[in-house]
């Protein structure tokens, strides 16, 4: 039997006080059960001359060593599990771009907790006991669809286990099952609404009233343009598989301006990308996280690679990351100005001759990197206005980043639909 969450758990609402206090507690203890279970700890803490009892406050994480998933990858695939499989309850792995997967384990009681995390997540977003929510996260090996799923379930809704894919099929069963909440990533969540356009479901008779968008960057403007075709409204959730999956982090439905960190579970700090050093809250740069109640893969320091910066609590206490700008490896350096998708996103959203479907093309022309953006038009626009368009987006790619790029504006359906995380680079560089 489920147990029904019919409103927040009281450490949401906590003193900041009480919050440490139990941070530090839980802290303590995953130091400690990494340190004598599982010999990288062992090793790492050793050569940087700290024990787990040198942690006094949590000021003195920072004394311990950092994580990468580099580290995963050379523990391949079971060697980071603080148990034997015989003891774990499931695995996930990610496909990196390189070399082998990062696996990661769960004890029965990870799940539990991850559902736990998941079901706050969802009952943030706006979905109640009792609603249907359509799961268009891909099932599988990747962490969102049965982290959403387990979620969904534990908050006492029903699951629609889509998955990702079969986009008319999907538009198909939301008319058919009228869904009132659909978890999937925003770039898929863009191809369903152009099916929806297609087959004329409109905003007005459109059944869902929560999305819940995440497992890839996406821009406020893009949350405005998706709430604006579908009538429904969208919060961003944040999560990734060393740390549990989805549910580490989500935004609440009723303040829209941020992330708030389950810090209960997951310890947040913000470090300088290039020396490592901690940065003070409100400064930009490197998420970090440390588990506090994880059994079979307890991670201190994992290095994120994700760009963002921690923000004071607003609609609970505990502290909010602002929407994640990027990942230092999809940084793009073009001709020695740092650039992020994300930064052309909001531009694309800006011009409503544009639709938001866009990848970023590097290639190279002599010694010197160049930047095509390929962004479709908005359908029916014809040629005239796609020329005008691209001249624009041009002048303020040029204006507002400083970078001089070639704009391609192609027709309707040109631009490569994932079903999943989007691609947003092609790189051409090499060819
Ligand atoms: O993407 C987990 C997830 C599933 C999150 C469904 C949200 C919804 P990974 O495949 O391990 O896990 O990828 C994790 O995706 O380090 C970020 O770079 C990126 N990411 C995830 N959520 C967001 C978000 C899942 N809301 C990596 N905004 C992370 C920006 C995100 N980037």
């Amino acid at each position: 039997m489920n147990t029904h969450h019919t409103g927040l758990h009281p450490i949401e609402t906590a003193s900041i006080d009480e919050i440490r206090a139990t941070q530090l507690a839980r802290m303590k203890q995953t130091l400690l059960h990494a340190y004598t279970r599982i010999p990288h700890y062992k090793q790492r803490f050793d050569a940087a001359g700290v024990h787990p009892d040198d942690l006094k406050d949590l000021a003195d994480l920072a004394k311990f060593p950092f994580l990468v998933k580099d580290d995963l990858r050379q523990n391949y695939p079971f060697g980071m599990f603080a148990y034997p499989t015989e003891q774990l309850a499931r695995i996930h792995a990610s496909s990196g771009t390189t070399g082998k997967p990062t696996v990661v384990g769960y004890t029965k009681n990870d799940i539990e907790m991850w559902s736990d995390v998941m079901a706050r997540s969802i009952y943030a977003s706006g979905a109640r006991p009792g609603m249907k929510v359509h799961i268009a996260y891909g099932y599988g090996l990747f962490t969102g669809g049965l982290g959403a799923h387990f979620g969904v379930e534990r908050l006492g809704c029903m699951a629609i286990p889509m998955s990702g894919g079969q986009t008319e099929k999907q538009v198909q069963l939301i008319q058919d099952f009228q869904p009132d909440v659909i978890m999937v990533t925003p770039s898929y969540m863009l191809a369903l609404a152009d099916e929806m356009d297609r087959v004329g479901l409109s905003a007005e008779d459109c059944s869902i009233k929560y999305g819940i968008f995440g497992a890839e960057p996406w821009t406020n403007e893009m949350r405005t343009s998706i709430e604006r075709r579908t009538g429904l409204s969208a919060v961003d959730i944040y999560g990734l598989s060393e740390v549990i999956g989805p549910g580490v982090a989500n935004e609440c439905v009723e303040t829209k301006d941020g992330l708030h960190i389950w810090e209960d579970h997951f310890y947040p700090e913000i470090v300088d990308p290039e020396t490592g050093a901690v940065l003070p809250d409100g400064e930009f740069g490197e998420l970090v996280f440390t588990s506090l109640t994880k059994e079979a893969l307890p991670i201190i320091r994992y290095r994120t690679r994700d760009l963002t910066r921690l923000l004071p609590g607003t609609a609970r206490s505990m502290r909010r990351m602002e929407k994640v700008t990027g990942r230092s490896d999809d940084m793009l350096i073009i001709r020695g100005v740092n650039l992020f998708p994300t930064q052309i996103e909001e531009l694309i959203l800006k011009d409503p001759r544009l639709a938001p479907h866009y990848q970023l093309e590097l290639g190279r022309k002599g010694p010197l990197d160049t930047l095509t953006v390929r962004v479709e038009g908005t359908p029916g626009a014809d040629a005239d206005t796609r020329t005008a368009a691209a001249a624009d987006l041009t002048h303020h790619i040029k204006s507002f980043i400083g970078i001089s790029a070639k704009v391609d504006v192609v027709a309707e359906g040109a631009v490569e639909r994932s079903v999943g995380k989007a691609k947003r680079v092609v790189d051409r560089r090499n060819e």
